[in-house]
């Protein structure tokens, strides 16, 4: 295929430079910020992307002087930063400008030596007060956060009015962990907040490839005809993961792979590739119609959850000729562990697009082999003019692949070379490494200038959220039920195992293979 513009790159660098601005971390002494926000800036400033005069505070509560602070994050982009080496002139240019603030996150007066200093660097550099804070804290302190926001005067009230800058607020993941904590949480920062200043990040929509679903679906005049339940037999979406729980057991412990990874990325997914044509790619737009798919999402009955929902988790294996321990052996994990590292669904939506077409989606650690995606399978061709020879027809599927070896490819049936007319299958393929030539930008680039320019079409609105939590807090609930009665009864059931480095359990198969379908092998 030919090297063709990056739609979604066209006139970035040209038109899309944000206000000056100062963007105050909290949790700057954690892991994020050093993989990730810091190149994510330094990669931005290197392309030309962020305003002039731009400023970084780093907040935590580590004891740590500027200095200090800049060597650590320089490390950080050494190590992480997309182009490496760091170049030293523009690091210098861009160093001289992060700055580090020592506090509690439930402090108040913490927060007014914060507004202080921030406003002294504001007037030292002449900023005008455009504000992002990057909340990349533990969830349980998201609220205390944003409220002392409000109360120290670094946000203005809502009561206040619009402002000559902007005062905008991200905050990561996990958004709740069940519809009450989630609606709670959104409670707790709308006292605070307007919805328009929140940024709530799923970095899944920072992908390049996620937000290509978007083009490839209403950029295309072919596709579209054929994205519905008249061409569609079923949709298949995974997200598989070789690493395990990678030191993270206690957190997973509490999650698993429901809240970890469906509940808000692949959900996300689900909502891009199921939705209507949004009246305009701006953020209400495309939110509007994700919610709506998101809604439609057919409830299952308690008494189909274990039917249509597989669990399992993950025993000993091996991963690339590795050996590697099970879940219930990884620190931090407990040897009675209930939790699921493994989940297949099937569920429908219920809109004229999609009523009747089963989707099935697969999530889980210590698979064979890291891929995500999503794939298209159509319905079969009659085969009565073949006879025989068309055994090699299969239906169609369009394969969008998320990560790794990002692109697209569609399989279709094609002519045997030779005298007889037989079929076997064939894929066209598109890679945006060869066909662009460079790689993607990292997700959190991608967000955070969304950020800085107000466009929250890449972040999950309030309602969004908590619609994709009513779907899936009823399947949590299902288990905790499951759970209590079994201990009650004192027949506790573990949960079924699959081998590291296997693709999940037989239960997942029977799953899709009801209807005589089979996962794809990605
Ligand atoms: C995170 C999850 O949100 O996403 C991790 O907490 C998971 O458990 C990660 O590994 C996957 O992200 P990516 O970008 O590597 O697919």
């Amino acid at each position: 295929m030919s090297a063709l513009p990056n739609p979604l790159r066209e006139g970035l660098a040209a038109e899309r430079i944000p206000e000056p601005a100062t963007m105050v971390i909290f949790g700057a002494s954690g892991d994020l910020t050093k993989r990730k926000l810091l190149p994510a800036l330094y990669s931005l400033t290197r392309e030309r992307l962020l305003p002039g005069r731009f400023a970084v505070i780093g907040y935590a509560r580590k004891q740590l002087t500027d200095d200090a602070f800049r060597g650590e994050m320089r490390a950080g982009c050494e190590e992480f930063a997309r182009r490496r080496p760091v170049d030293a002139e523009l690091w210098d240019g861009f160093a001289r400008n992060i700055f580090y603030q020592e506090g509690g996150y439930d402090d108040p007066n913490a927060f007014i030596a914060l507004r202080e200093r921030l406003e002294q660097i504001e007037k030292q550099l002449g900023l005008p007060g455009n504000r992002v804070f990057y909340l990349s804290i533990p969830p349980s302190s998201f609220a205390t956060v944003v409220r002392n926001l409000g109360v120290s005067g670094l946000v203005p009230p809502p009561s206040a009015g619009p402002q000559a800058h902007f005062s905008r607020v991200i905050i990561e993941k996990p958004f709740g962990t069940d519809l009450a904590t989630a609606q709670k949480l959104n409670r707790d920062i709308h006292e605070t907040l307007t919805e328009n200043q929140i940024y709530r990040i799923d970095h899944y929509l920072g992908k390049e490839t996620v937000q290509n679903l978007l083009v490839f679906r209403f950029a295309n005049g072919i596709f579209e005809p054929v994205w519905n339940n008249r061409y569609v037999d079923h949709v298949q979406i995974t997200g598989a993961e070789t690493v395990g729980v990678e030191g993270r057991g206690g957190y997973f412990e509490q999650a698993g792979i429901l809240r970890d990874m469906v509940q808000n990325h692949l959900f996300q997914v689900v909502s891009l590739a199921a939705m209507e044509p949004p009246v305009a790619f701006d953020a209400d737009g495309v939110r509007d119609e994700k919610l709506k798919v998101l809604k439609a999402l057919h409830p299952i009955p308690s008494s189909e959850i274990d039917a249509h929902v597989v669990r399992a988790q993950y025993a000993a294996g091996s991963i690339a000729g590795r050996a590697v321990p099970g879940y219930r052996e990884e620190p931090g994990v407990s040897p009675t562990s209930q939790t699921e590292t493994y989940v297949a669904l099937k569920f429908f939506i219920d809109s004229w697009r999609w009523m009747g077409v089963p989707f099935f989606l697969r999530s889980a650690k210590r698979m064979p082999k890291r891929a995500t995606e999503i794939a298209i399978h159509f319905k079969e061709a009659p085969r009565l003019l073949f006879g025989r020879r068309g055994e090699g027809i299969r239906p169609n599927v369009l394969s969008i692949r998320i990560q790794p070896d990002e692109g697209i490819s569609l399989n279709f049936g094609s002519k045997l070379p030779g005298p007889v007319m037989e079929v076997a299958p064939v894929t066209m393929e598109f890679r945006y490494g060869s066909s662009f030539g460079v790689e993607p930008p990292e997700a959190y680039e991608r967000l955070i200038l969304d950020c800085l320019l107000g466009d929250g079409t890449l972040f999950t609105r309030a309602d969004e959220v908590e619609a994709s939590w009513t779907w899936i807090s009823r399947i949590h609930q299902h288990w905790q039920e499951k759970a209590a009665a079994q201990t009650a009864a004192g027949t506790v059931e573990p949960l079924p195992s699959y081998p590291a480095g296997s693709w999940g359990p037989e239960a997942g198969d029977r799953l899709i293979g009801d209807g005589g379908r089979q996962w794809r092998r990605p």
